[in-house]
């Protein structure tokens, strides 16, 4: 068994997944590969190469600015003019792999992707919105900030990836604690 990120195709079976969303599910079955085929957004999905069109998880991503506050003290050491980032715009996993680290591995894998593409295009930070408390609660334990006026949508600057991506939370909530 090896786990493996693929881009959506038709190949794939949409149809089974059932994350306990329905808007998410709906999202994968009937508007991904149209919204891909416009260019809006890219969705990843991630499955097993012993039943290769079972999917395990999905994400998607965009390009994306940030439209909601900062906090001040993040905010005042940014230009003025929109600031350029990377949105995963949804993101979620099987439920018949709840608990199994999925989710995790499909936090990693977005921002790995983003953060190579940052080498070409200039991103400063990834926003996520959260469907729910849930899904905050998840986003907060991998060191997303929650905007100031939105404080379901969060934010994650790029320059706190490595922390992330090894799980080294200490040092990561030291930087935060510096910032905040
Ligand atoms: C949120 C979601 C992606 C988590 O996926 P998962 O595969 O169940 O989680 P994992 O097994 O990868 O968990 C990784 C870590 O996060 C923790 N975690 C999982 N869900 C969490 C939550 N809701 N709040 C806080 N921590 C959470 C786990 O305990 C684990 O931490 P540990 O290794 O220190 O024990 C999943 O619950 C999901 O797909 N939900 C439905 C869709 C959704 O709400 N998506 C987000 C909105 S777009």
């Amino acid at each position: 068994m090896a786990l493996e990120f693929r881009t959506l195709d038709r190949t794939l079976d949409r149809a089974s997944f059932d994350c306990g969303i329905p808007e998410l599910n709906e999202f994968l079955k009937r508007e991904a590969r149209q919204q891909q085929s416009h260019g809006f957004n890219v969705t990843f999905v991630l499955v097993n190469t012993d039943n290769p069109t079972k999917i395990l998880g999905y994400y998607s991503v965009m390009s994306s600015n940030m439209e909601a506050s900062l906090p001040p003290k993040v905010a005042k050491k940014l230009p003025k003019h929109p600031i350029p980032a990377a949105r995963i715009g949804r993101l979620a996993r099987d439920l018949s792999t709840k608990g199994q680290g999925i989710g995790e591995k499909l936090m990693v894998n977005a921002l790995e992707r983003i953060k190579r593409i940052s080498t070409e295009i200039g991103i400063y930070c990834v926003i996520m919105d959260a469907k729910n408390d849930a899904a905050k609660s998840f986003y907060l334990k991998y060191g997303f900030i929650p905007f100031v006026d939105a404080p379901m949508s969060l934010f994650l600057p790029l320059s706190f990836f490595l922390y992330v991506v090894s799980r080294h939370q200490t040092p990561l909530l030291r930087e935060l604690e510096a910032i905040f």
